[in-house]
């Protein structure tokens, strides 16, 4: 059997420019959105990822027209709604369940296969179930997905237990077209929710930001299409500034508003970075070397758990004892042991280490992490687990001695906008290959 694999060359700072495209967490959600116009959606400044080639293809089983390419994508109603995602995508990603509420809106049932997704923790689905049933819809979990029912979804208060990105999402796509009133309270904040509902505005969307997590949709009759272009990407801007900090070099990154970086930039200066900002664009370098830090990761506006694992690996090049403590997903460090493997110093625990207890503190999850600085790193043949563990793989390889070998590569071209390309114009050498 034939194996894609990344192989990298450390080739001293990387240095230049890189331009980030719209987020990879806001683009499919768009997509899904997009479901509910009675007209064509356009959304512009799509990046290139394979997350947007298979919700595509889901939409397109499901009798949509979509055109991608050039960063631009389009969404059309078909002739008729097939109200079931096929099996062949089971496990790709975790949007099949907020297709949910659209199909039970445009079609009166739905049937989801098991959502996908990285494995990082359980990534349980109870939010979104119980806030569709409390709308009204009839949830069966089966062996192979998940089947609902709906002749009408009604407006309900709906309490979420934790801040959850995608139920919040779950309950924004069913709240808008559903009758009557949907309160949300304890909803998520982060910045890819609320552009998915100013793309729901724009479609025509009544809903409202109300301060302490409170976000209330009334549903309306029908929507419209929508366009947008979306906002850069906060986890690829926060990957290469780290990129260049840890080689000793310097990244500009090009289309990443400051504003979705607010926390990433102060833990930097923290650690010893110093930012140059514009409009346009920021970077980082660190010409005094860097400094040890204890960080916990937290919903917005905190420290996003996304930019944990290139945080970690930098944490190696810092002069001291760091502390990384992740309150967000219990299973997030399992890409720990490709890291050490490359000569990173890092021991996990199951105890809150460098903040409050959090909801993980009476399990046995290994959520917290001491990093020891600086580390001498070396090139490794390791395996990726998940699409940020990959990126910090590339990260580490870059900051290495000798040669490494990345497999499940899969999972990075799943996530990031063109990375070997990106990688290469910073002057790493890094190239695709085909192994045995
Ligand atoms: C999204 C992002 C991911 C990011 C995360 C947190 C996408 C495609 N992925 O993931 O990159 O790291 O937000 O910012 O946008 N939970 C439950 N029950 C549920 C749903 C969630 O217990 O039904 C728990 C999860 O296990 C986790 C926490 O809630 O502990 C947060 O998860 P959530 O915010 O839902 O993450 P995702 O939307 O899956």
């Amino acid at each position: 059997m034939t194996d894609q694999v990344w192989q990298i060359e450390p080739s001293g700072r990387l240095r230049g420019d890189v331009e980030v495209r719209g987020s990879k967490n806001a683009v499919t959600k768009h997509m899904v959105a997009a479901m509910l116009g009675v007209d064509t959606s356009t959304i512009q400044n799509a990046p290139d990822v394979g997350d947007v080639g298979i919700t595509a293809a889901m939409l397109r089983s499901l009798g949509f027209e979509v055109e991608t390419g050039h960063g631009e994508i389009t969404v059309a109603p078909g002739t008729h709604v097939e109200p079931r995602v096929p099996h062949a995508f089971t496990g790709l990603n975790r949007i099949p369940i907020l297709m949910l509420g659209p199909l039970l809106h445009l079609a009166g049932e739905a049937f989801v296969p098991l959502v996908g997704g990285d494995p990082i923790g359980h990534r349980p689905i109870d939010f979104h179930v119980e806030a569709l049933r409390s709308m009204g819809a009839e949830v069966h979990i089966g062996d192979d997905g998940i089947h609902a029912k709906a002749a009408k979804l009604r407006g309900t208060r709906i309490d979420l237990p934790y801040p959850s990105v995608g139920a919040t999402e779950t309950v924004l796509l069913t709240a808008v077209l559903a009758e009557g009133k949907t309160v949300i309270r304890g909803a998520a904040t982060e910045p890819e929710v609320v552009e998915l509902a100013l793309f729901l505005q724009r479609m025509g969307a009544r809903i409202e930001l109300s301060p302490d997590r409170r976000v209330v949709v009334e549903g309306v009759e029908r929507l419209r299409g929508a366009s947008t272009w979306l906002a850069g990407d906060r986890l690829e801007a926060f990957s290469y500034l780290v990129a260049g900090l840890i080689t000793g070099g310097q990244v500009r990154v090009h289309g990443c508003p400051q504003d979705r970086l607010v926390t990433a930039i102060t833990t930097l200066a923290r650690m010893g970075a110093q930012f140059e900002i514009t409009d346009d664009w920021l970077t980082a370098s660190a010409p005094n070397g860097l400094r040890a830090a204890a960080v916990q990761t937290d919903t917005h506006p905190g420290f996003m758990t996304d930019w944990q694992t290139p945080l970690m690996v930098l944490f190696t090049q810092a002069e001291g004892m760091s502390v990384l403590h992740e309150t967000v997903f219990e299973n997030r460090l399992v890409y720990v042991p490709a890291l050490q493997k490359m000569g990173c110093e890092i021991e996990v625990f199951d105890v809150c280490l460098g903040g409050p207890a959090c909801r993980f503190h009476d399990t046995n999850a290994k959520h917290s992490a001491v990093v020891r600085g600086v580390s001498k790193l070396r090139g490794a043949d390791v395996t990726m687990p998940d699409v940020r563990a990959g990126f910090s793989a590339v990260l580490a390889a870059a900051a290495a001695e000798g040669t490494s070998t990345l497999r499940g590569i899969q999972h990075i071209e799943r996530g990031y906008h063109r990375p070997l390309e990106q990688f290469s114009s910073l002057g790493l050498k890094i190239r695709r290959e085909t192994v045995a």
